[in-house]
């Protein structure tokens, strides 16, 4: 269960740092894995109106955007936007991150694919401010209500503070201890008992990516997906992300990892081999089953498509016994 913060102040140590940081220790707590992004120490340029994504689906800007930011925003399960309030709005630097969000709004509204995670990820906001404006977060709310609806993540609401102005303020709140923990608790509650299956094949760029993908779309609320190769590709196959768009299905932004990279953050509690066998690490006290599927890698594309189709097959199945 990953959850991702996405830190919007520049300053350093101010009330929006203390705010998601106390989020994330809550979150941890419960077993999440956390990942913060401090917005304002990325590169990250505004979006220049190309148009280009609403063609392609990329955008052509070359930096932390399409460096991380957008895997991660695709591989996380809960993300929380924090910003304090700059003139009724969120600062310019979460609000730059924010409109680049538009290329995968374009991926799901333009070229029609679905994110095999959007069923199930959830979007959370933190505000604060420093007067006691009645209409305070009027403006953050509904760009954090358009924002997460464009990544792909059903918006659950905010903890928004108001008469929150120097630093400290935030930390000597009454109430934002009880706050943060009761809201991390009920954000969580549905991602804490699923069942953790490893995918593994030999360079995590087509069967385990597929079947993972396939799980996560029919069965994300009961089970997390983890996948991994050993000896992982550079990139995804391009020819497995053509197959999987022939199924309305977006693979964009997943990088393939090795297993031995998916055992530092998490312990399955099954692995399915799909031809690494005696390569894909042992894993002790863990059910182990083996798919022995042919690798399609270099492979012509009705290759692929009935390794596709395959997997989804034993996917169903799969979700039926677990
Ligand atoms: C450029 C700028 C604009 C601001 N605009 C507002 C505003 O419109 N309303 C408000 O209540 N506070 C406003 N503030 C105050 C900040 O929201 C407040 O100091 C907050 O605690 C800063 O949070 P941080 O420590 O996480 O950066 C503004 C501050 C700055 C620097």
């Amino acid at each position: 269960m990953l959850v991702l913060g996405l830190q919007g102040s520049p300053r350093k140590n101010g009330n929006t740092h203390f705010l998601l940081s106390s989020f994330m220790n809550e979150a941890e707590k419960l077993g999440a894995r956390t990942i913060i992004v401090e917005v304002d120490k990325k590169n990250i340029i505004p979006c220049k109106e190309y148009y280009i994504c609403e063609k392609d689906g990329f955008c052509p800007i070359d930096d932390d955007m399409n460096k991380e930011i957008y895997s991660l925003l695709r591989q996380a399960d809960l993300i929380v936007a924090a910003t304090p309030i700059f003139f009724y709005g969120t600062t310019a630097q979460l609000k730059a991150l924010i409109d680049r969000g538009q290329a995968l709004w374009a991926r799901r509204y333009k070229l029609k694919l679905n994110d095999p995670g959007r069923k199930w990820r959830r979007g959370f906001l933190l505000a604060l401010g420093a007067t006691k404006g009645q209409n305070l977060f009027q403006g953050v709310s509904l760009t954090a209500k358009y924002f997460f609806d464009a990544v792909g993540a059903g918006y659950e609401g905010s903890l928004t503070y108001r008469q929150i102005e120097n630093p400290g303020d935030m930390e000597k709140h009454p109430t934002v201890h009880e706050d943060v923990e009761k809201t991390v608790k009920d954000l969580l509650e549905p991602f804490i008992n699923r069942k953790k299956i490893l995918f593994a094949c030999r360079e995590n760029a087509c069967r385990s990516q597929m079947a993972a993908a396939f799980v996560q779309y029919v069965a994300g609320d009961k089970v997390e997906t983890l996948s991994g190769g050993s000896s992982p590709a550079n990139r995804i196959n391009p020819l497995m992300v053509e197959v999987m768009q022939e199924k309305g299905m977006d693979m964009a932004f997943r990088k393939p990892k090795s297993i031995a990279e998916v055992m530092e953050t998490d312990r399955p509690d099954m692995m399915i081999t799909m031809g690494c066998e005696e390569q894909c690490a042992f894993i002790p006290d863990i059910k182990r089953q083996n798919w022995n599927l042919p690798d399609p890698a270099g492979k012509s594309i009705d290759f692929m498509r009935n390794v596709r189709d395959e997997i989804e097959k034993r996917v169903l199945n799969l979700i039926k016994e677990v």
